[in-house]
């Protein structure tokens, strides 16, 4: 009897004790406990698998490790919210190349990037359901640029530049790569297939046996020779080194000037074909040299300097000027990338070292020349130089070559500006003289080819 008294006034005790702390926040419903109480001694104040933690503020609770709460809060008070197993801490629950996201009252799976399931659905908790890889390279539009071959790859995709083009900017391009591939077309005709030229054949006929001996050696020679320069030139699908190629064209070009022994017929088509070897090989550095800067490649014969256009001009009237070995060239930037391109371009400028006692007095045809100068002795008064863009026909706008003289030029001397026509031999038409002096001569000319400074030396005539 003695103890249900004792065991009263403890119940008294333990409800006064409750309403004196808490009879005014019980209406308020969730927030039923002051914030100096410690409410993490109870072990009801947060659910199953969760720890509760003082704070600041009072308190929270946090769903243990393998746990989530279905709220998908990290920390909650709300007595309504669960802590319930995260599916999506076990790896096996979605299947592979998906990912699982908890949601509320749940989770479900998603196909990653570059794949889809196998139901059409994209999110899924069925445990049959796959994810299979999306071959991007059969999209349509497709998903690579022009000139690209497209490599499915599982869940992404690869961009090549197919084959006979490259890009300056790397071999290949996948998504997420910052930079793009833009694939132009590797100068195939750096092997000018010498015996499909139209010039080969009218000088050797369709065959070498044919023709006359002294011309018959000739062909044969080139014949053989040509095999050798198209493998140094490479066929498109591999890259080329500059120094290689033009050493290779440097040999078989003095080796076959010297076999010509000097028929005019062939040195000229030898001759063209060199120099078509060297712009194009030239060209195709350009291409793949990085924007803007100049590239100069030295070599014992040649020097080439070559730049890629990419900053679209940049401004109105800016000049382009190559320098090779102090053989100066100037054109006009938008003639280099053209009014319809998309802002890039190519350019190169050669300068040979010897190429004019080849292409010598013997290729000056009195008949081109001006009447004030026919009377004069003539004779080749500079390097030769070659400048190209890469594409044919008459420049937008003029540009302009200075030209060291091999010779001082006396007051009396007449200077004029010729090209080398591709047959030889050399040429004035649309070329003419800007300024000289005794030392340089800069000429103007409204087409890209092969350039040198004839000079007519009155004092010579004199003396004769
Ligand atoms: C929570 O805070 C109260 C006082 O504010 C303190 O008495 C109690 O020990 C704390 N509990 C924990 C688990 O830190
Ligand atoms: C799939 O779930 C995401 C959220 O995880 C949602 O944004 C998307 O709308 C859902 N897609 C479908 C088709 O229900
Ligand atoms: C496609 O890409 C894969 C992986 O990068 C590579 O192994 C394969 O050789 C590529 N195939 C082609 C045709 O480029
Ligand atoms: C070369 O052969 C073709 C036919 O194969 C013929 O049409 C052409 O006239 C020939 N040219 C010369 C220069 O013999
Ligand atoms: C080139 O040489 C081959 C033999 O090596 C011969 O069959 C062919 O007729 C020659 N072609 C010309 C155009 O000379
Ligand atoms: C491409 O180059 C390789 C050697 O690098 C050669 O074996 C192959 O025949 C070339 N392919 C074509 C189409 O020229
Ligand atoms: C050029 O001349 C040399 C000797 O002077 C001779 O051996 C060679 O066969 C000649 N070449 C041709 C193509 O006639
Ligand atoms: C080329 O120069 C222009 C400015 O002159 C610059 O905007 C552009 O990024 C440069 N391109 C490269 C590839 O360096
Ligand atoms: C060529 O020279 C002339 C005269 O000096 C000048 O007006 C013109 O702009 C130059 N052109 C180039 C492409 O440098
Ligand atoms: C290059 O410049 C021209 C004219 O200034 C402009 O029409 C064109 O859109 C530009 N292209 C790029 C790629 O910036
Ligand atoms: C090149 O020479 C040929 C004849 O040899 C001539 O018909 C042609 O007009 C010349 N080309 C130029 C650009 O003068
Ligand atoms: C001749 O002109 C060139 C550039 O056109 C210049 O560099 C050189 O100094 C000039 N020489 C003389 C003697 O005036």
């Amino acid at each position: 009897m003695s103890k249900k008294p004792k065991a009263v006034a403890t119940m008294k005790q333990l409800i006064s004790h409750l309403l004196g702390f808490c009879w005014l926040v019980c209406f308020t419903g969730t927030q039923c406990f002051t914030s100096d109480d410690d409410m993490c001694q109870y072990s009801t104040t947060c659910p199953s698998f969760a720890t509760c933690e003082n704070i600041t503020t009072g308190y929270h609770c946090t769903c243990k490790r393998g746990y989530i709460s279905s709220s998908l809060e990290e920390h909650f008070t709300n007595p309504a919210v669960k802590c319930v197993v995260d599916r999506c801490q076990d790896s096996s629950t979605c299947p592979a190349f998906a990912t699982c996201e908890n949601v509320a009252g749940g989770y479900h799976c998603t196909c990653k990037r570059g794949f889809a399931s196998s139901s059409g659905k994209q999110n899924f908790t069925d445990p049959t359901v796959k994810c299979i890889d999306v071959n991007e390279c059969s999209q349509d539009p497709p998903v690579c640029g022009p000139h690209n071959q497209c490599n499915n790859t599982r869940g992404s995709f690869t961009c090549q530049c197919s084959p006979g083009y490259s890009s300056p900017s790397g071999t290949s391009w996948k998504p997420g790569d910052s930079h793009t591939l833009d694939c132009t077309e590797n100068l195939i005709s750096c092997q000018p297939r010498i015996l499909q030229r139209d010039d080969f054949k009218s000088l050797c006929g369709n065959s070498t046996q044919h023709g006359n001996q002294q011309n018959n050696r000739f062909c044969t020679f080139l014949n053989e020779t040509s095999k050798t320069l198209e493998s140094a030139c490479g066929n498109g699908n591999q890259s080329i080194s500059l120094k290689e190629v033009s050493t290779s064209i440097d040999l078989l070009f003095y080796a076959t000037a010297q076999q010509s022994n000097g028929s005019k017929e062939e040195v000229a088509l030898v001759a063209t074909i060199f120099l078509q070897s060297v712009e194009s090989a030239a060209l195709a550095t350009a291409r793949k040299s990085p924007g803007n800067k100049t590239q100069t490649i030295t070599g014992e014969t040649m020097t080439i300097v070559a730049q890629r256009v990419t900053d679209n001009c940049s401004r109105a009237g800016k000049m382009i000027e190559l320098n090779a070995e102090n053989e100066l060239m100037s054109i006009d930037c938008m003639t280099v990338v053209g009014a319809r391109e998309q802002g890039s371009g190519v350019v190169a400028f050669i300068s040979y070292a010897t190429l004019e006692s080849i292409l010598n007095n013997n290729f000056i045809d009195q008949q081109n020349l001006r009447e004030d100068v026919k009377l004069g002795s003539t004779m080749l008064n500079s390097k030769v130089v070659s400048g190209t863009i890469g594409k044919p026909g008459p420049l937008s706008k003029p540009f302009n070559f200075t030209l060291e003289h091999k010779q001082k030029k006396e007051m009396e001397d007449k200077i004029i500006c010729v090209f080398w026509n591709l047959t030889g031999p050399w040429f004035t038409e649309g070329c003419r003289l800007l300024r000289e002096n005794s030392t340089h001569t800069t000429c103007t000319c409204n087409h890209l080819s092969s350039f040198a400074i004839l000079m007519a030396s009155h004092a010579i005539k004199a003396v004769l």
